[in-house]
């Protein structure tokens, strides 16, 4: 059986009927920028994850620019965030002028290591960008009281971690402000890029609205440089179809990765859910807060042992996995100047290692899951 990492068909399926209707609205009132579906859909958001101001933006990307842009950051000023996400946490940072600071992460949520924060501030440290990966919601709270006393912003990078929560708290409203991406395989997906950057403060949201349209104050004047980095309105006609389906898709995310513990642990292949370990066993599982959703599974990784033979195993089998990230981002050639080198980032260093994402998206049924988990088995049985 093929098993792909990602397929968006039974999402789209069963709605196909009602994304047309929302696309044609669109071809009917001809806003394609600026829509009223933008509105609406900020709207919806904010009410969503219980934050005051939702600003729709072009992509996950744009929205951290546009939220350390809003937060003056540039030249001459530090920006501590983690070694271990996709690079356009730190891009943004340094196509702004300013010096990402690296930290280490923790083990096992892979989150920001608080104490190496701490050891990282200077007098010019601006911000804390901190990243919730794979939709796993970090301690965040620390970073926050971290930053509320040293007077510098929180600023979450949630791409992966829309609906993640705790507490009743969703990721994104914690910190100072939150930026989401919308690309298609995240876990609101557009039907192209989009993101968004959502904020508690009246004032930094209006600075981001005026950034998305240049810097424009009033029509033809700009007072400081900002870009063009607005949502379309079809996105945000998408957007709002899918988000009422989102919760339910949250759901079958978790219930899928649930199965995967369950199947693994049956299998042998993984310490049990009360940290039973199965002798010898090879693979760790991402981890399953107890809380009513700390994860929200926008992929699945587990750390492997001979992870780059296994997933060449895999794809002779059919079966698609993907490594995020193989590299610490301090340690990408695009980063060289900062003087960065291996040893570092001792336990971002060994996840690069190790991890593996493994097929999950909603709708994935039980018999995928159960041939990833038989090759997997498999290929550990030929490897003894
Ligand atoms: C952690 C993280 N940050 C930022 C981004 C950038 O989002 P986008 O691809 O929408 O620009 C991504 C997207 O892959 C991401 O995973």
């Amino acid at each position: 059986m093929e098993v792909p990492l990602v397929d968006l068909a039974p999402q789209h399926r069963p709605l196909q009927a009602e994304l047309w209707q929302a696309v044609q609205a669109v071809a009917a009132h001809q806003r394609f920028v600026n829509g009223p579906e933008v509105e609406l859909f900020e709207q919806e958001m904010s009410a969503y994850l219980g934050v005051a101001h939702a600003v729709a933006v072009s992509s996950g990307t744009d929205a951290l620019l546009a939220a350390l842009m809003a937060l003056g950051v540039g030249p001459g000023d530090e920006v501590i965030t983690t070694a271990y996400s996709f690079v356009a946490t730190a891009e943004v940072i340094a196509r702004l002028g300013a010096r990402p600071v690296f930290c280490d992460i923790l083990p096992d949520s892979l989150f920001l290591r608080p104490g190496a924060v701490r050891e990282a501030f200077t007098s010019n440290t601006k911000v804390i960008l901190a990243v919730h990966l794979f939709g796993r919601l970090g301690p965040v709270e620390e970073l926050a009281k971290l930053a509320a006393e040293r007077g510098v912003a929180l600023v979450e990078d949630c791409a992966q971690a829309l609906g993640a929560r705790a507490g009743g708290r969703s990721a994104g409203s914690f910190g100072l402000s939150g930026a989401f991406s919308f690309f298609p395989s995240k876990n609101l997906g557009a039907w192209g890029d989009g993101g968004m950057v959502v904020t508690g403060d009246g004032g930094m949201a209006g600075t981001l609205r005026r950034l998305r349209e240049h810097g424009q104050v009033e029509r033809g004047h700009y007072q400081k440089l900002g870009g063009n980095f607005r949502l379309d309105t079809l996105q945000a006609a998408v957007l709002r179809v899918k988000l009422g389906h989102l919760e339910r898709w949250l759901d079958e995310r978790l219930r899928a990765a649930q199965l995967y513990l369950q199947m693994f642990w049956e299998a042998g292949l993984c310490a049990g859910p009360d940290e039973t370990q199965h002798p010898g066993h090879r693979l760790v599982m991402p981890q399953l807060p107890a809380g009513e959703r700390e994860h929200a599974f926008n992929l699945f990784v587990v750390r492997a042992e001979k992870r780059n033979e296994l997933a060449a195993y895999l794809a002779r089998r059919g079966i698609a996995t993907a490594v995020y990230y193989r590299t610490p981002v301090p340690l990408q050639p695009c980063f060289a100047d900062l003087g960065y080198g291996p040893g570092d980032f001792p336990v971002t260093e060994e996840a690069c290692r190790q991890v593996l994402a493994l097929p999950l998206f909603p709708g994935i049924s039980p018999d995928q899951q159960r041939a990833v988990v038989a090759a997997v088995a498999e290929f550990y049985r030929q490897a003894d």
